[in-house]
């Protein structure tokens, strides 16, 4: 079973300090851990609205904790005051049915405080470092949800296909892109936006975004709890095969979140002048979720999936592409798992890591 590589993983050196907003979240988290294993010398500042786990680490110069509201611009400014911040991953968001549920929290996190954000950094960078100093990296996670009208069976190639977003997630992931490229088009900030692919298998509670079963599927039962199938009604429903997702195991994502800090922006600019990248993935059919549950939980956990259609969630899930081109990221240097076993290792992956081997 194929892994990712970290060999070439190698921070500019003149990046000292990195920043890591939405640190208590999932992804976050998992970069935290990260570069805390490959850079012992690296500060990292990791910041979220939540207090960040300081995943052991107690010494402050290693790994500054700030529990701030990056909405609120006396907390956004104190992320940054006293630093020398060569490298930002801005990973903090409301997810995709959150930002459906909620228009306006979505507009103002997702958006506002995303280009509050950019602000802080440059101004940061231009008060800080002296002119000749390399500008910045700024790494912003945004979603394949930018996507829309597309369907569970469309395969997209990113070289034709238009940018029209159907949810509110994708336009505020859309919009910010956007100001994101401008600031690197400036030359403020070294910018590069990822658009993450479905990352899976999540741990930790359901969360708000409507992919939100795809992990939880098999995480739950896995411990022995129920998890709704929102887009099936039993299990001969054709739909367990018509909604073909296009996910990635978290440790490749991660892996390839760093990599966007690290690759030539001369390369990433031949491919995309807007500086944005398609993250690799692979793709599953929720029938797939299912058998691979049975063949790690047995047949009694498959009865804790609890089937019944949600309109709110199927909605979403209509407009989100089942396969998507992976050309360009693979020249780039990105990495992608292997599509026969690449699911399996993501469950394998949570199960060792996650519940300590044991299922329940
Ligand atoms: N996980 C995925 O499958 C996936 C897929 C596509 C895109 N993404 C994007 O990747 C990023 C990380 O995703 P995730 O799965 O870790 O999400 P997550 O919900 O686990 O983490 C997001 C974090 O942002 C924080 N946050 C929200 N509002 C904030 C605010 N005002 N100030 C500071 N922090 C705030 C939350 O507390 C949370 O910890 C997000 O931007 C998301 O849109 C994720």
């Amino acid at each position: 079973m194929s892994a990712p590589t970290y060999e070439a993983l190698k921070l500019p050196s003149f990046v000292e300090t990195v920043l890591v907003t939405g640190a208590g979240g999932f992804v976050g988290q998992k970069l935290v851990l990260l570069l805390l294993k490959l850079y012992p010398n690296l500060r990292i500042i990791a910041t979220d609205i939540i207090e960040p786990p300081n995943h052991g680490i107690t010494d402050a110069k290693r790994l500054r904790n700030v529990k701030a509201d990056l909405g609120k611009p006396e907390e956004l400014k104190g992320v940054f005051e006293g630093e020398k911040v060569g490298g930002v991953f801005a990973l903090h968001g409301i997810m995709s049915g959150g930002s459906e549920a909620n228009f306006p929290l979505g507009y103002s996190v997702n958006i506002d405080s995303h280009r509050a954000l950019l602000d802080a950094a440059h101004k940061h960078a231009e008060a800080t470092f002296p002119k000749d100093h390399p500008r910045p990296i700024y790494v912003f996670a945004s979603s394949l949800a930018v996507y829309g009208a597309v369907t569970p069976q469309s395969v997209v190639d990113p070289k034709t296909k238009p940018v029209v977003p159907e949810s509110s997630y994708g336009v505020q992931k859309h919009c910010v892109e956007m100001i994101v490229y401008d600031y690197g088009r400036k030359g403020y900030l070294d910018t590069r936006t990822v658009r993450l692919v479905t990352v899976t298998v999540r741990p930790g509670a359901p969360s708000s975004a409507a992919s939100s079963y795809i992990s939880g599927m098999i995480r739950e039962p896995l411990q022995g709890q129920e998890s709704p199938c929102p887009i099936a009604d039993s299990l001969e429903d054709p739909a367990l095969d018509y909604y073909l997702t296009w996910v990635g195991r978290t440790k490749t994502v991660i892996r390839n979140i760093l990599w966007a800090a690290v690759l030539d922006e001369g390369d990433l600019k031949g491919v995309s002048q807007e500086r944005i990248v398609n993250l690799p993935g692979i793709q599953i059919t929720p029938r797939q979720i299912i058998e691979t549950l049975l063949k790690y939980g047995g047949q009694d956990k498959l009865k804790l999936i609890k089937f019944k259609k949600d309109p709110a969630v199927i909605k979403i899930c209509d407009t989100w592409a089942g396969a998507f081109d992976n050309t360009d990221a693979l020249k780039l240097g990105f990495e992608v798992d292997d599509p026969k076993t690449g699911y399996e290792g993501a469950v394998q992956d949570f199960i060792e890591e996650e519940l300590g081997g044991k299922v329940a």
